[in-house]
């Protein structure tokens, strides 16, 4: 525990004349959960992106367990333990559920029938069992987020990011989803979590990371982020920090 898992070191992405990350330097210690907050347009996706290869990174460096993992392509990066979800869901509607997340599984698996065990083991982890059979397109939105978990679940990450798995939840959705990634922490998963809904992420994260414009403007616990006046300006707001 405690060790570092990954770092990241002075990371710029550019898009063109936008720059979206900008000199971004923080350290994930192995089994926390992180929370990576910021405004709209902050750069979180953008951070995910370039950490799992579907984007290169303009500078900088990313170490995974102290390797240097810096614009590895997304399989090679899933092999190694890091595995994330997408803020837009990324499913195949016209599979099934379980066949969505057979697919992931063929990384540990050569045959059908071992792949499918994996499968159902990670459908239960994620808690939507019960759709195993279904068209992954007909799914509510609240289990398609589930799906999405299950399938990075399935890939036996050490490292799981999560885009906004919370979004568009009741209260009682989140809590289930909060739930889930307690027991993935118990479990010795690194998480880190990006979320806009302060009461689902504050009570269970380690650690607060803040973008802004695609700075780092914040690192620290929730209560240190949370009162800190160059956060509430940027992305609180009174409300959060008056109510709690
Ligand atoms: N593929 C892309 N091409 C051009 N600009 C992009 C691309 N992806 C993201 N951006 C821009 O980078 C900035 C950060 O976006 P994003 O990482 O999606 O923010 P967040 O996830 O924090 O809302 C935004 O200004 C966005 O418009
Ligand atoms: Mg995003």
């Amino acid at each position: 525990m405690n060790t570092a898992i990954l770092q990241v070191e002075d990371l710029y992405k550019d898009f063109g004349g936008l720059r979206a990350l900008s000199g971004v330097s923080f350290t994930l210690k192995e089994g926390e959960i992180t929370a990576l907050i910021g405004p709209n347009g902050a750069g979180k996706t953008t951070l995910f992106n370039c950490i799992t290869g579907f984007t290169p990174v303009t500078k900088g460096k990313i170490l995974y367990r102290g390797k240097n993992i810096t614009n590895w392509p997304p399989h090679k990066v899933v092999r190694h333990g890091l595995a994330r979800t997408f803020q837009v869901v990324q499913i195949l509607d016209d599979m099934t559920v379980e066949e969505n997340v057979m697919v992931g599984a063929f990384l540990h698996e050569k045959t059908v029938q071992g792949a499918r065990l994996l499968a159902r083991k990670a459908l239960q982890q994620s808690g939507i069992d019960h759709y195993t059979e279904h068209l992954a397109g007909s799914l509510p939105i609240p289990a398609k987020k589930r799906l999405e978990i299950a399938m990075a679940l399935v890939t036996k990450p050490t490292l799981l990011m999560l885009d906004e798995s919370m979004a568009g939840l009741t209260p009682t959705e989140f809590r289930d989803v909060q739930e889930l990634i307690l027991n993935l922490k118990k479990e010795g998963v690194t998480l880190v979590v990006v979320e806009h809904v302060m009461e689902a992420i504050m009570p269970i994260c380690d650690r607060v990371l803040v973008l802004n414009l695609g700075v780092l403007i914040a690192q620290g616990t929730a209560k240190e982020v949370a009162e800190n006046p160059d956060v509430i300006k940027a992305y609180l707001g009174d409300k959060y920090a008056r109510n709690r």
